[in-house]
Formats: structure tokens, C-alpha cells, sequence
């Protein structure tokens, strides 16, 4: 069982899908849970689950994609919490089409919201982890930021550029005890994945050795332990959580 009493994690995109499942897995291991999304609906939903097992979970809503509002989520986060200590960098969006129809608009708005909310988030928390000597950054990659995409050259130009990121600050933090790293799951079970036709996700599952979806599940324990002290001595790293594809 990993022990998170006493850390405060914050996590983007955490009301839906792989975010929804960190929050419920980083909750339950005893962390205090603050997360973001846009949407207040679903996420006031989760806030209310997770606090009727007796853990501490807050919702902030903000856009990632905006530094203004990814510095004032994590001032509000310290100013009730005290600090931060493990950060998920999950939220993501794709808005796929072939380069010769994707607008200009798309390939802004999908590195801005999967790449750009990395620089915001990370720099944001970046002074308060060295002050408390102490952080555990975590960021959402992909599968196809190593195999590529057709259909996906934003989104896969993004997660490619994630793991960039991770390495280079890494390097940059690693004398402060801030640990630095990204997991890029394969295909993992999802709105967007339940909605593709029988055929689709036949042809999907022969991609994958082990021949079946991930679950969001697989990917929040990948996320609980990259934050757990058992990954003290990792940074800069990869994990990929994919089946055996790449
Ligand atoms: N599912 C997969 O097969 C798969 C595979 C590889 C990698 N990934 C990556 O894993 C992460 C989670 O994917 P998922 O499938 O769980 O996605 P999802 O179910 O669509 O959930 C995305 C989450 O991000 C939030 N979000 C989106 N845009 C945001 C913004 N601009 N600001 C703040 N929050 C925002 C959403 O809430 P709101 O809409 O309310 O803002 C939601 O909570 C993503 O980075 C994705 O690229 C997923």
C-alpha cells in the first residue's frame, strides 16, 4: 500500500476519464487532493465522492492553457493546503485531421492546452517545491508522441514535446529533490475509445500484444507510484503503459 498522508497533489484534467482515476487513487492513499478541470458539473460530482470517504478533495476551475490562471489555481492551492507536493500534469485535449485540413487554430489550441499548460503548471509550483525541497512532477504523454499518428500531427507534436519537457527539467531540479517525469499510456479505456465502432476497435486491439485496452486504473498506479517514495531515485524518465506496443 502506498502511503501519501500528508502531501498535498494537485492534478489537472482531474474530473474525467485518467485524471478522475488519480484523484480517487492519490485520495485514497491519503494524499489531499486539489484538482482542475473547466467544467464544474462533473467535477463538484467527484469532490463530493471523494469527500464522503472522509479524504480532503478541492476543485479549482481554471484553463490550463492560461499562466494567469495556472498561477492563481496554485496560490489559492498553497494558501489553503500550505504547499504543494506532487503535481499531475494530465489535462489534454485532441482535435485530429489530416495536416491538410487541420486549421491553424487546431495545432495552436492542442499544443497550448497538452504542452503549454506543462510550462504554465510546472513554473507556477516551481519556487514553493524548492523552497519545501520537495516535489514530484508527473506528466501525461502518449504512445503516439513515439509511434506517431496519421490524423494526429498536433497532439502527437505535443506528447513528443512532453517528453522533451520532462527530461530538460528534470536535469534542472534534480539537485532540489524535485523529481521529474512522464508516463505515456497506450490505449486506455475512455469516452472517445467506447464511442469507436466494433471494427475500429478490432483493429485498434490487433496494435496490442496483450490485446486488450488499458484501464484508467492502470495508468493511476503508474501515476501513485512514480509520486511514492519507492520512485525516489527516478527522474527524467518514461514510463510507458501500453500492452507491449512500442
Ligand atoms: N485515453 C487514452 O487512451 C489516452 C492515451 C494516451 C494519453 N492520454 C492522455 O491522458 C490524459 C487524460 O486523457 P483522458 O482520456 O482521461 O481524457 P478525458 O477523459 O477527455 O479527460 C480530460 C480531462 O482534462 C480536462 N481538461 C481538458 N482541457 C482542459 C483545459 N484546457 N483546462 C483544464 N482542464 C482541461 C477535462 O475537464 P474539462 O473538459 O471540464 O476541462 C477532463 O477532466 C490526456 O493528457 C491524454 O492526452 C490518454
Amino acid at each position: 500500500m502506498i502511503d501519501l498522508q500528508n502531501k498535498v497533489a494537485l492534478i489537472t484534467g482531474g474530473s474525467k476519464g485518467i485524471g478522475r482515476s488519480i484523484v480517487q487513487a492519490f485520495a485514497k492513499s491519503g494524499a489531499i487532493v486539489c484538482f482542475v478541470a473547466r467544467n464544474p458539473e462533473t467535477a463538484r460530482k467527484l469532490v463530493d465522492e471523494i469527500r464522503l470517504t472522509g479524504a480532503v478533495c478541492d476543485f479549482y476551475q481554471a484553463d490550463v492553457g492560461d499562466a494567469d490562471q495556472c498561477e492563481s489555481v496554485v496560490r489559492e492551492v498553497i494558501k489553503q493546503h500550505g504547499k504543494i507536493d506532487i503535481l499531475v500534469n494530465n489535462a489534454g485535449i485532441t482535435d485530429d485531421n489530416l495536416i491538410v485540413r487541420m486549421k491553424k487554430e487546431s495545432w495552436d489550441r492542442v499544443l497550448n492546452v497538452n504542452l503549454s499548460s506543462l510550462f504554465n503548471m510546472s513554473k507556477a509550483v516551481m519556487r514553493p517545491m524548492m523552497k519545501n525541497k520537495y516535489g514530484r512532477i508527473i506528466n501525461m504523454s502518449s504512445v503516439v508522441a513515439i509511434t506517431g499518428n496519421p490524423g494526429q500531427v498536433n497532439y502527437a507534436s505535443a506528447k513528443a514535446g512532453i517528453i522533451g519537457f520532462t527530461k530538460s527539467l528534470a536535469k534542472e531540479v534534480a539537485s532540489r529533490n524535485i523529481t521529474v517525469n512522464a508516463i505515456a499510456p497506450g490505449y486506455i479505456q475512455s469516452d472517445m475509445t467506447d464511442n469507436l465502432t466494433e471494427q475500429q476497435q478490432q483493429a485498434m486491439l490487433n496494435t496490442i500484444p496483450m490485446h486488450r485496452m488499458g484501464k484508467p486504473e492502470d495508468i493511476a498506479n503508474s501515476a501513485l507510484f512514480l509520486a511514492s517514495s519507492l520512485a525516489d531515485y527516478i527522474t527524467g524518465t518514461t514510463l510507458h503503459v501500453n500492452g507491449g506496443m512500442i
